[in-house]
């Protein structure tokens, strides 16, 4: 199976991690903000409905809209001198307590990754604006048109809410990760509908309804967690299009094909999962003379890796892929092996042994 991001690999241990340590590159592939489309437009002629299930997804996003402005109590203080977040759902402020450092450095390490964290998804929700655009064009049924376009504008509202929290409450935005950056590209760059489709619909918007998730829980701050909630709400009916439309395509798919995508998603989720937060590191440990080799090791020899790490994973991602036939016992030992895969029977076996 082809790993990506091959050039960028390192080795901790037995773990192949993604590690950009050169900074030009890094800028350069910030700065390539022109991607080469290729672009296919079908027409239809079909106005009726002749996907249900989608015509339902689309009145239902209709009935949820909401307004970035008016509904967020932008009034409502965020600053570093609070705990924004549970500090134990902090890395870094974490690390900063278990080296000695005092409650308002740990408190200012979590406001730096936080503003990280929200960076990288407001990225990642310019990149789904695109690709849902694409979208509009690329599939042939008109339920999947109208679909595809109320979801562009809940991006749209997204990278608004994101963009202004992170603007006017946390006062930085933080450039794209060159791990994020290389991966959104191959989805934009992906040349079937298909590909797009379960790249940028089941894989990312999958990730980011667990990743929300597990923030909002851990969320201190009422502004933030009404933000992500509302947010996060309009995510699981993104991942629920993504679902609806692979289901209709693993139907007719050959035995070959359904293993192509198989390997295509592992390859995508691997090189996330490979880079561990090493993007992040690289720009914030330095400030709190932090090694940023140092904390992955940590991570990664902690006895519950495996099941602290897949819990992004296994919030919607990996169950969505179990149930559209997308994860067999071909690599089932792989997600394992890599903390993607942890289920109520891995606990049961690991208390036992
Ligand atoms: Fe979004
Ligand atoms: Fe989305």
């Amino acid at each position: 199976m082809e790993k990506l991001i091959r050039e960028h690999r390192r080795r901790f241990g037995d773990f192949d991690a993604i590690d950009f340590v050169d900074e030009s590159e890094v800028k350069r592939l910030r700065d390539q903000i022109d991607v080469d489309v290729p672009m296919e437009l079908h027409w239809t002629w079909n106005y009726g409905s002749e996907v249900e299930e989608l015509r339902n997804l689309y009145e239902k996003g209709k009935v949820a809209q909401w307004n970035a402005e008016t509904d967020l109590e932008w009034a409502t203080p965020c600053s570093k001198d609070e705990w924004l977040m549970n500090p134990e759902a902090s890395m870094l402020a974490q690390v900063t307590k278990l080296m000695g450092k005092d409650e308002a450095t740990q408190k200012a390490a979590m406001f730096d990754e936080l503003s990280f964290i929200l960076s990288q998804l407001l990225h990642g929700e310019q990149a789904a604006l695109q690709l849902c655009g694409q979208l509009t064009n690329v599939c042939d049924k008109m339920d999947e048109k109208w679909y595809a376009a109320s979801q562009v504008i809940d991006e749209a509202r997204h990278i608004e809410a994101l963009s202004k929290f992170l603007q006017r409450k946390l006062g930085t935005i933080y450039p794209i990760g060159a791990t994020l950056k290389t991966l959104l590209d191959i989805l934009l760059e992906a040349d079937t509908a298909q590909k797009k489709t379960l790249g940028m619909q089941c894989l990312f918007e999958g990730m980011a309804v667990g990743i929300m998730d597990m923030m909002r829980r851990e969320c201190r701050n009422p502004l933030m967690t009404e933000m992500i909630h509302r947010i996060e709400q309009d995510e699981s009916r993104h991942a629920a299009f993504g679902v609806l439309m692979m289901r209709r395509v693993v139907r007719e798919a050959e035995p070959e094909q359904m293993a192509g995508m198989e390997d295509w998603a592992f390859s995508i989720l691997e090189a996330l999962n490979a880079n561990q937060q090493l993007d992040m590191l690289r720009i914030l440990c330095p400030k709190y003379g932090i090694e940023p080799e140092v904390v992955v090791q940590m991570a990664l020899s902690l006895p519950n890796f495996a099941e602290l790490n897949s819990m992004a994973y296994m919030h919607t991602v990996v169950p969505n892929l179990l149930n559209l036939g997308l994860i067999t016992d071909r690599t089932r030992d792989q997600w394992k092996s890599l903390g993607m895969m942890w289920t109520k029977a891995d606990a049961e076996a690991a208390q036992a042994s």
